[in-house]
């Protein structure tokens, strides 16, 4: 997902009428914290990749396979100060408390993740809140930290944060089909990648409900290869996927909802910004990769 261009878009969708000597100071203030939540995201994913042992990422070799574990963990640290130093030169603790309220969510979905026991690995309740942490408080979080640095009043706070919160979750949705729909080379990173590594995700949890039976399979776990092939073939005969699908698809129109629920504006450039926003919701529905 690309971050900042999303962030960008908010601060655009609603900003308000200043004089242009304000308007280029708050551009420059939105961009700095579009360039702190890049930094963040980078830094995550850097680590993602040590403790995932993954060799890929974007289609390249990744950090830690490159230069290893320890610089790969030293690269992602440094990141992240950097880029709190920069937030903190923001001057402003309303936007430092919700960046730094981004990272502690993203480490706890991780820990939800690492921790988690056979029980929890079959509730979808646990699935959603760790897919909250993971991949949509940053983003929700950075999407209020944008309002908050324009002024805006909570009720659009509020709406800005609720976009990026479901936009997060149904880019997530996707991301789980692809791991069992794409291949290697589409996604540019292993392909069934989740079970391999024991993590459940939406469409395994839906062919559950279907068929209770599979979590018996869930909760011994999938270091045993033949737990794989057995779940794979329980996903196969389920809607699984495709509840996954019209999951994803609701919380794409909820972060639309959201963009609708702004006040009205005639403005031509706020009004493109929020079609671009709503129009990111169905990107990202459509996106193989
Ligand atoms: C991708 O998950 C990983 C994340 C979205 C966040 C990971 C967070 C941490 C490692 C906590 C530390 C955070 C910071 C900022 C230092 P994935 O493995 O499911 O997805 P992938 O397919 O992109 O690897
Ligand atoms: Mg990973
Ligand atoms: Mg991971």
């Amino acid at each position: 997902m690309v971050v900042a261009e999303v962030l960008l878009l908010m601060a655009s969708a609603i900003s308000m009428k200043i004089s242009d000597g304000l308007e280029n100071r708050s551009r420059a203030r939105h961009m700095r914290v579009a360039e702190i939540t890049e930094m963040i995201h980078i830094s995550s994913l850097i680590h993602d990749d040590v403790l995932d042992d993954a060799d890929t990422r974007r289609g390249m070799d990744s950090l830690n396979f490159t230069v290893g574990k320890k610089l790969a963990v030293l690269a992602g640290d440094f990141l992240l100060f950097r880029a709190f130093s920069a937030a903190v030169s923001l001057d402003n603790t309303e936007v430092v408390s919700l960046l730094a309220t981004a990272v502690n969510n993203l480490v706890t979905g991780e820990l939800m993740q690492m921790s988690i026991t056979p029980a929890q690995r079959c509730s979808m309740d646990y699935y959603l809140q760790k897919t909250y942490y993971k991949t949509a408080a940053l983003i929700s979080n950075s999407c209020k930290a944008i309002a908050v640095i324009t002024g805006q009043t909570a009720e659009i706070q509020a709406l800005a944060y609720q976009y990026g919160r479901h936009l997060g979750i149904a880019y997530q949705l996707i991301d789980d089909i692809l791991d069992f729909t794409g291949t290697t080379a589409s996604l540019g990173k292993a392909s069934l990648s989740d079970i391999h590594q024991g993590i459940v995700t939406a469409p395994i949890l839906f062919a559950m409900e279907e068929f209770p039976e599979l979590c018996e399979i869930v909760e011994q776990g999938f270091d045993d290869p033949s737990n794989v092939e057995i779940a794979l073939k329980y996903l196969s005969k389920s809607q699984g996927i495709e509840k996954t699908r019209l999951l994803a698809a609701e919380h794409a129109k909820l972060a639309a909802d959201a963009i609708d629920g702004l006040p009205e504006s005639e403005d031509q450039v706020i009004l493109n910004s929020r079609q671009a926003l709503k129009d990111l919701t169905q990107k990202f529905m459509r996106r193989t990769k």
